[in-house]
C-alpha cells in the first residue's frame, strides 16, 4: 500500500487564490504554515488547523516546499528581502503571474542565495482549485518538481512543461490570450447587435454555438503552422479580410469602439500586403511572429 503523502508546506500570500489552496492542503492532511503581509488574512485559516509563522523567515524555515501566491513577483522580491538568509536550500514554486522573463529573473535571483524555482500558473479561479477542472502549469527544474508533485497535485493536475522556467508563464499567457480576447469579442458582438436593439439575452444562444464549434476551426491550421504552407483552398486572406472590413464598417456606424475589430483588420491587411492574399486565413501566423 502507498503510503498518503502529507509533507509539510509553507504557503506566502493569503489572498483568494492563496486561501483556497491552504484549504486544500490542510483538508489533505499536510501541516500548512502560513505568512502574509496582512496578518488578519489568515485568522479563519488557522481556525483551521493552519500554523502561522510570526516572520517570512520563520515561514520559510519551517518547510522545504514554499508556495507564493502573490499579486505579481514584485511582492515576492518585497517579501523573501526580508529574509534572504533563510532562502538556502528552501524550493520556490511560485504561483504568481508575471512575465516570462520575469520568472527566468527570479530563478537566477533565488538561485544566488542558494534556492530553487519552480514556476506555475495556475489555470482556473479559486472556487475550481482542487478540483477535477483544475490544472496547474509547471515549469522549472524536474527534479524539484518530481519531489513535491504529490503535495502539489492536492491544488490541481501538475502539468510540467519542461526546464525553462519561463514556460510555465508562457503556457498560462498564450490560454488567457485566447481567453481575454474572446471574452472581449463577445462583448463587442454582444454591443453591435445591441445598437439594433437586440438583447444581449437573445443573442446568446448564438454566440454559444460560434463558441463550441470553434475548436473544430483549429486541427487543420495546426498542421499548416507546423508545415509552414497555407493552401488557399478554402477561406483565403482576401475573403476573410473582407469581412474583418465589413466588420469595421458595420462597428463604425453604430458607433462602436473599434479597437478590436480594426486590430484583426490590421492582420489580415498586412498579410495581404505580404503578397499572401491568396494563402489561407493561417498563414496571419507569418505577420503576427514577425516574419
Ligand atoms: N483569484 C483567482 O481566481 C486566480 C486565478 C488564477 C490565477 N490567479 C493568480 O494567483 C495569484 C494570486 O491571486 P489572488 O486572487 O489571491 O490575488 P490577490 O488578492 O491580489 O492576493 C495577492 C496576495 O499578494 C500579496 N501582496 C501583493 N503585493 C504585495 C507586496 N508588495 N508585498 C507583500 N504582499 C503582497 C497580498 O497581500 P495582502 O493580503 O497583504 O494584500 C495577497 O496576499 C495572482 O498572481 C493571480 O494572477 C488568481
Amino acid at each position: 500500500m502507498t503510503e498518503k503523502n502529507t509533507a509539510g508546506v509553507t504557503l506566502i500570500g493569503l489572498g483568494p487564490m492563496g486561501r483556497a489552496m491552504v484549504r486544500r492542503f490542510l483538508e489533505n492532511g499536510h501541516p500548512t504554515t502560513v505568512w502574509n503581509r496582512t496578518t488578519s488574512r489568515a485568522d479563519e485559516l488557522v481556525a483551521d488547523g493552519a500554523l502561522l509563522a510570526g516572520s517570512v523567515a520563520d515561514a520559510l524555515a519551517a518547510n522545504e516546499l514554499v508556495v507564493l501566491s502573490l499579486t505579481d513577483y514584485q511582492a515576492m522580491y518585497d517579501i523573501l528581502a526580508q529574509a534572504e538568509g533563510a532562502l538556502a536550500g528552501r524550493v520556490i514554486v511560485n504561483l504568481s503571474s508575471d512575465t516570462p522573463q520575469a520568472s527566468r529573473d527570479a530563478a537566477d535571483w533565488l538561485a544566488a542565495r542558494g534556492a530553487k524555482l519552480v514556476v506555475g500558473g495556475v489555470m482556473v479561479q479559486e472556487e475550481l482549485v482542487g478540483t477535477e477542472q483544475a490544472y496547474v502549469f509547471y515549469s522549472g527544474p524536474r527534479a524539484e518538481f518530481d519531489r513535491f508533485e504529490s503535495t502539489l497535485a492536492r491544488i490541481g493536475r501538475p502539468d510540467y512543461r519542461g526546464e525553462d522556467h519561463a514556460l510555465a508563464q508562457l503556457f498560462y499567457q498564450a490560454q488567457l490570450d485566447i481567453f481575454l480576447t474572446t471574452l472581449a469579442a463577445y462583448l463587442h458582438a454582444t454591443a453591435l447587435v445591441g445598437t439594433a436593439g437586440v438583447s444581449p439575452s437573445t443573442f446568446l444562444p448564438y454566440a454559444k454555438e460560434t463558441l463550441d464549434t470553434m475548436s473544430y476551426f483549429l486541427d487543420e491550421p495546426t498542421r499548416q503552422i507546423e508545415d509552414g504552407k497555407y493552401p488557399g483552398d478554402g477561406a483565403t486572406v482576401i475573403m476573410m479580410g473582407a469581412t474583418a472590413d465589413h466588420i469595421v464598417g458595420a462597428s463604425e456606424s453604430a458607433g462602436l469602439d473599434t479597437v478590436l475589430p480594426k486590430a484583426v483588420q490590421h492582420l489580415y491587411a498586412r498579410t495581404i500586403e505580404a503578397g499572401r492574399g491568396r494563402d489561407g486565413w493561417p498563414s496571419l501566423i507569418e505577420v503576427i511572429s514577425g516574419r
